[in-house]
């Protein structure tokens, strides 16, 4: 932990026990939140369908878009391990933002990834095969993942995978089975490694 980050979270930070829901869509925006250790969900729900959008964890941030946009939360934040965050409130964020550059130029950063991961989420949803959609949401996921012994990184369990994709799990295990038997991709309990991009893309037009 930096020298910065230890003072911030003497200041801000909170524990959090696994599933405490840090608030709801829909309700009225107040905190942002900087993840110091732990995992949270960020998720939608429709109906009784519960997508999760994304899993971000220790460096990441969220809650920022309602305090930037005065709009109301946009998802429901919940944490998914036992969490330390650090909760800073909208005055401190926008006297964050105005006294370092850097921190803003990071957050812009952030939010163009997120932006064209919400675009791919798109493109995902336009696909009608639920096998198609797992192998498109696993390529995407892997071409912005980190590098690592043996290929690309998807920090997914396959446990959360038919949420993240909204695919029913037994077509998710299905899937799954065949891309490891053709070493497309590697499953572990915390996500999945994909050896050669090119060849996952070239499955995936088969599947289109
Ligand atoms: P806010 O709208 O305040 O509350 C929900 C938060 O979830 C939102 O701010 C973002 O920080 C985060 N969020 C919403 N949509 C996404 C997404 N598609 N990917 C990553 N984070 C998101």
């Amino acid at each position: 932990m930096s020298a910065v980050e230890e003072q911030l979270f003497q200041r801000f930070g909170r524990e959090f026990p696994k599933g405490s829901i840090l608030f709801r869509e829909g309700e009225p925006g107040r905190d942002m939140f900087v993840i110091q250790s732990g995992k949270v969900h960020i998720a939608k729900t429709v109906g009784d369908v519960e997508k999760i959008l994304t899993t971000l964890g220790g460096g990441e941030f969220f809650g920022e878009m309602s305090i930037l946009n005065n709009r109301p939360r946009s998802a429901t934040a919940v944490c998914a391990e036992d969490c330390r965050l650090i909760v800073i409130d909208p005055r401190t964020f926008e006297t964050m933002i105005r006294s370092s550059a850097e921190i803003a130029l990071r957050m812009i950063k952030k939010l163009a990834t997120r932006l064209q991961a919400a675009d791919d989420q798109i493109e995902n949803l336009l696909l009608r095969d639920g096998s198609a959609r797992v192998v498109h949401f696993l390529l995407k996921e892997a071409e912005r993942g980190e590098s690592a012994a043996g290929g690309r990184r998807v920090e997914v369990p396959p446990a959360d995978l038919p949420a993240r994709v909204g695919v029913e799990p037994a077509t998710v295990d299905e899937v799954v089975g065949k891309l490891v038997k053709a070493q497309l991709a590697v499953a572990g309990p915390s996500g999945f490694t994909v050896p050669d991009l090119g060849r996952l893309a070239h499955f995936l037009e088969f599947l289109r």
